[in-house]
């Protein structure tokens, strides 16, 4: 983060807290997490079903733990990017969760992109409106497919940030050609994923379609800046993101 930009982090993550710990204590939020993540490691096939918000303790986890790690993560590829230019002017985030992580890469931008996010959950929906909101950023936010989702202009950014993997197989096949014809029109396109844990076919081929088009393939690992609750969540629910890695593809920064 520019050392000049006030950092909207901390008063956002408080904000956060007072929302979530209002109706589930600590220790609930501990056990969903645990639950949450047992979702996300061991049983990748009932995500499409559902079972990753099906509860009020896991999206509160979600939102709580995973956003926040998520928005510092994209925070810091932004800041190894550096991005320059004077867009772009919308974010187009496609399965954008609480949107958390649209809502770090719209900060690192020199004007305040708008940012629109996209999801299937209405929770989600509901969610990421209040998080743009908390953060001063020109949203709007639907309830929509990521296969019905508009893809971005020339002067837009469009961002997938650990959701390709969740994606049905036919949905993530017909997202990359329209990607690929957004990044020749000179879109910015960020996809962040884990680091496959499970194996992640699509990786090297959607890697060789950006490195084609003048984009990167990376892995980052890094110690996220975290507050010292999310730090007692991380190992109470025995994670460990001390060190967070995440991989990323992206064209036109
Ligand atoms: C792991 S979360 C990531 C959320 C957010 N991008 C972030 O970085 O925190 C994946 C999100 O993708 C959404 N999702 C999954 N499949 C989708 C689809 N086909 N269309 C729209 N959203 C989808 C889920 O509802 C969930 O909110």
């Amino acid at each position: 983060m520019s050392p000049t930009r006030k950092d909207l982090f901390p008063a956002w993550y408080a904000a956060l807290e007072s929302r979530h710990l209002k109706d589930l204590k600590f220790a609930e939020i501990r056990r969903a997490l645990e639950a949450l993540s047992t979702v996300y490691v061991q049983r990748r096939d009932a995500i499409t079903q559902g079972a990753a918000l099906d509860s009020a303790g896991k999206r509160a986890a979600f939102a709580l733990f995973y956003g926040p790690l998520h928005f510092l993560a994209v925070r810091h590829v932004m800041e190894q990017f550096r991005p320059r230019k004077p867009f772009p002017k919308r974010i187009i985030d496609i399965g954008c969760g609480t949107g958390a992580a649209g809502a770090a890469w719209a900060l690192a931008v020199g004007r305040k992109p708008s940012v629109r996010g996209y999801d299937l959950h209405p929770w989600a929906v509901q969610e990421a409106g209040w998080t743009l909101r908390q953060f001063g950023l020109d949203h709007k936010v639907s309830r929509r497919d990521v296969s019905q989702a508009p893809m971005p202009g020339k002067k837009d950014g469009l961002l997938a940030a650990w959701v390709v993997n969740e994606l049905r197989e036919d949905i993530r096949i017909g997202l990359l050609p329209r990607l690929m014809e957004s990044a020749a029109q000179g879109a910015e396109i960020l996809i962040v994923e884990p680091v496959a844990k499970g194996p992640a076919p699509w990786w090297e081929d959607w890697a060789g379609r950006f490195q084609a088009a003048g984009g990167r393939s990376d892995q980052w690992e890094f110690r996220p800046d975290m507050p010292e609750s999310l730090r007692l969540l991380d190992r109470a629910a025995k994670l460990d993101h001390r060190r967070f890695k995440l991989r990323t593809l992206s064209v036109n920064f």
